[in-house]
This record gives C-alpha cells, sequence and structure tokens, in this order.
C-alpha cells in the first residue's frame, strides 16, 4: 500500500516515525509525502499538553472523513495519545481503524494486513518493553543526522510531566546493539549521530548495561561516558550529540568525556523548567538553582564555547510573580543560548493535575511573551560574539527559509545560512566566517570546503 506518516511531538517520535516507515517498505508497502495519494495514513501522536493531543486528535478526524469519499482509505494512530487514551481513543475518532500504543510498533505490518482484509477496529497498548529490535534498528539511507534510541522510558517523577505514563519503565539497550546501528547509519551516510532517550544519564541505570570486567579505555566508570566513548570511535562519525539530559545527573566524569571525546559535540539541551528553588521543588525535579548552576559550570569549565539551551514551563500551579521573575534572573545569569518556553498545560493523572491550574491563561501568555523576548534579545546578543569568527559547519541542505541560499549547523547546534558554492553537497563540512547575527540564525560564508 501507498502510506504516508504524519509526525507531531518530539524527537522520540521522530525516530519512531522513521522506524516505522523502514519496517513498513520491508514489508512491501511504498512511502508518499504526499498525503492525498496515500492509501494508508498513520498519525504519531503527542500527549505532552493539551493543545498537541488535540492538534493529533483533530488531524485523525479530519482524516476519517476522506473514508466518505474513499472508503478503503485506512486511518491509523500511534504513539503517545495512544498509550493514555487506550480504547477510548475510539470514543474521540470513532472511524479509526487502528490504534496503537508506544511499545507495540513491531506488529504494524501484521496489524495494517488485518485491516486490510476487512477486520478492525484493533487497539493495542502494550505495556511491557517493545525489545524487538525490528521495531527500533531501521534506517533510511542518505539521511546526514540520524537518532539512535539508547533508552525507552522514564521514571522519574516530574509532577507536571505525562511521559512516564505514556512511554513506561526505562529500559537501556545493550552498547553492542547501539553500536552497531550507529555503525549501520555512517554506512548509509550519516555524519551526525543523536543519540535519543527521555533522559540519556540514566542510560545502564536501572538495567545493568556493561559487564562486570569491561574497562573504558579512558577508564570512565559511568555508563553513559562509557557509551559516549564507544560510539565515538565509529570510523566515519563526525558528530555526536544526545538528547535530553538531566541535570541532576549531570556528573564531572560526564563533563570531562563530552570534552575529550572528539566528535562529541559542545553543546547541551538542558532542560531547566524554573528558575526558582521552590518551584522546582513542587514540581519534583530533584534539583535546584545551584545544582544547575554547578553542571553548567563543570560544562564551561572543561568546553570554550560550549552552549546551552533549554525548556522551562511558565505558568505552573502556584507559581507567582516573584517566582517568575527568579526564572527570568537565572535565565539570564546561565546566559542560555536557546530556549523553548512553555506554558502549563494539565496533565491528566499527574501529581500536578491535583493542584489548581491558578495562573490564569492572560498571565501565562503574558509570562511566555515575556521570557521569549529575554531570550531575543539575549540570543541576539550572545549570536553578535560570533561575528568575524569562522565556524565549523555540516551542510544539511537549501535554506527552509530563502531558496538561493544553504544552511547547515555549527557544532553548538547554532543554524547557518551562507552562499552555496561550487560543487557544495548536502552532509559536507565546511568552514563559515560568520557576517552578522538573528536570535536564532547566523549568517556567513564559506571560507573553505
Ligand atoms: N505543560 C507544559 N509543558 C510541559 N512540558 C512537559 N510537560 C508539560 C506540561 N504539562 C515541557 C517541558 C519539557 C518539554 C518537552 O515539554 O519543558 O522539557
Ligand atoms: Fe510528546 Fe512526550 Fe510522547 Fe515525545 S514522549 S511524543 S513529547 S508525549
Amino acid at each position: 500500500m501507498k502510506f504516508s506518516i504524519r509526525t507531531y511531538g518530539c524527537q522520540m517520535n521522530e525516530r519512531d516515525s522513521e522506524a516505522i516507515a523502514a519496517l513498513l517498505v520491508q514489508n512491501g508497502h511504498e512511502q508518499t509525502n504526499v498525503e492525498s495519494e496515500a492509501e494508508l495514513v498513520i498519525v504519531n501522536t503527542c500527549t505532552i499538553r493539551e493543545k498537541a493531543e488535540s492538534k493529533a486528535l483533530g488531524k485523525l478526524r479530519n482524516l476519517c472523513a476522506r473514508k466518505r469519499r474513499e472508503p478503503n482509505f485506512i486511518v491509523g494512530a500511534v504513539g503517545c495519545v495512544v498509550q493514555r487514551l487506550e480504547n477510548e481513543i475510539l470514543k474521540f475518532v470513532p472511524k479509526l481503524d487502528f490504534a496503537v500504543g508506544t511499545r507495540s510498533k513491531a506488529f504494524l505490518p501484521e496489524i495494517i494486513e488485518v485491516i486490510k482484509s476487512g477486520g478492525g477496529p484493533i487497539v493495542d497498548c502494550a505495556n511491557e518493553v517493545e525489545f524487538n529490535e525490528k521495531a527500533w534498528g531501521e534506517h533510511k539511507e542518505g539521511e546526514i543526522t540520524a537518532y539512535v534510541n539508547i533508552i525507552l522510558g522514564c521514571e522519574r517523577r516530574c509532577a507536571y510531566c505525562i511521559v512516564p505514563s505514556v512511554r513506561g519503565v526505562e529500559w537501556s539497550r545493550e552498547p553492542s546493539k547501539i553500536v552497531e546501528e550507529v555503525q549501520r547509519v555512517v554506512r548509509l551516510g550519516a555524519k551526525e549521530v543523536t543519540l535519543l532517550g527521555q533522559s540519556v544519564l540514566q542510560y545502564g541505570v536501572r538495567n545493568n548495561v556493561w559487564s562486570e570486567d569491561y574497562v573504558s579505555p579512558r577508564g570512565y566508570l559511568e555508563p553513559f561516558p562509557r557509551l559516549m566513548e564507544v560510539t565515538d570511535t565509529v570510523p566515519g562519525i563526525e558528530r555526536l550529540r544526545f538528547i535530553s539530559s538531566h541535570p541532576a545527573r549531570c556528573t564531572d566524569e560526564f563533563a570531562r568525556a563530552m570534552s575529550e571525546l572528539p566528535s562529541v559535540c559542545e553543546h547541551m539541551h538542558l532542560p531547566l523548567q524554573s528558575g526558582s528553588d521552590e518551584v522546582l521543588k513542587r514540581m519534583r525535579r530533584g534539583y535546584d538553582t545551584q545544582r544547575y548552576r554547578e553542571a553548567l559550570a563543570s560544562m564551561k569549565k572543561y568546553m570554550s564555547g560550549f552552549a546551552i539551551t533549554t525548556d522551562v514551563i511558565v505558568g505552573f500551579p502556584g507559581e507567582t510573580e516573584e517566582q517568575f521573575q527568579e526564572t527570568r534572573r537565572f535565565m539570564e545569569e546561565m546566559k542560555f543560548d536557546n530556549a523553548y518556553i512553555f506554558k502549563y498545560s494539565t496533565r491528566p493523572g499527574t501529581p500536578a493535575a491535583e493542584w489548581e491550574d491558578d495562573v490564569s491563561e492572560d498571565e501565562k501568555i503574558r509570562r511566555h511573551q515575556i521570557l521569549l523576548d529575554d531570550q531575543n534579545e539575549r540570543g541576539q546578543r550572545i549570536n553578535e560574539h560570533l561575528v568575524g569568527t569562522s565556524v565549523e559547519v555540516l551542510v544539511e541542505g537549501v535554506s527552509k527559509r530563502n531558496d538561493d541560499k544553504w544552511s547547515g549547523r555549527t557544532r553548538t547546534n547554532k543554524i547557518v545560512v551562507f552562499d552555496a558554492i561550487g560543487n557544495l553537497e548536502i552532509g559536507d563540512l565546511v568552514i563559515v566566517k560568520i557576517s552578522s547575527a538573528m536570535p536564532q540564525t547566523i549568517y556567513g560564508e564559506i571560507e573553505k570546503c
């Protein structure tokens, strides 16, 4: 069948969609990016905030409306909303053919066969860890930047977060399987690999992944630095990244490993969530601002030019104006290169759902805008420091905003826009001299190919 996949949500979902696509292609289906041509559309859903969930459900209902004209058209949902709603998803989208949660992707080919032959609807929301390598190993050819899962699930219990209930228990994959996959994606053309997990620093914590007699060449004792070290040695890997991390587990060894391993980039996305110790405590984040400050200081101690990005939530239940101002001040102190700001959204079943959502929507909008404005001003200031310097850029292709230009990223994960020259190709590493800066993009000219 001709299928297309629409993905909402985080990198985990992006990666799941890729793996699903590759699995379906292996089973004789054909992927198309033109949704109207597809005989089967799968929506990979996100439930992190209420808006994300309603967007995905709205999309599913729209797709199902096509069934009136095309009775054989198949619509399926996968991912976090399915895992949250289970059978109830059929109440929201009554014409849905199948719904598969976050842990049954490997069964999709079989499920699609049943639907094709007139069966259904099928809802599969297994709770067991999906060990099946079939479900997470497949990649497309020609990706310059590839994602590789290293740990599934999340067992932190941040008071606002629905992820632990939809992504389940933590399970770390064996290092040898990860390295095999990294070798495979590099053979398929990847120059940059991002190791993925809800919290990569939990790698190997719940289930032991290193044998007792393993000796790391650089003497690392912690599981994640060891994994970075073995991945770094894969021939052909130019850049290694990881997402996402947690401030409570940023140790000195981890910072040292980041600086010692040549492919590991000088950037980290380290969610802060709030700059108020009182709010952090109620969020049950397991660190305070001092711990965050120390974590960042150790990165900066080992790596010059280190860049840091973050996530912040405004309007958490009980957040006062003064606590919000503390967040503003702390963000300025940390000099974030970029920040994703979210308005708090109550998620059913989370601890914070028991508390009154007492910051009004108007107030959340105001705080959100203030932090965005602050970040724009700060991003501009930080990026202007780069003007006149030369940076290494991994060429990703034609710029999204300007067809005449090309774009790529620095090791510090900044987007760089430049004029294409000669026989420039996607995947090239070039040196760009920076000539001007915006809060989230820098511009320049290629110096060296
Ligand atoms: N409301 C608003 N933002 C949330 N996030 C997670 N849960 C919620 C919620 N209930 C944000 C956090 C997280 C990012 C992926 O989404 O900042 O780091
Ligand atoms: Fe959305 Fe979280 Fe699921 Fe990612 S893991 S898709 S952010 S709910």
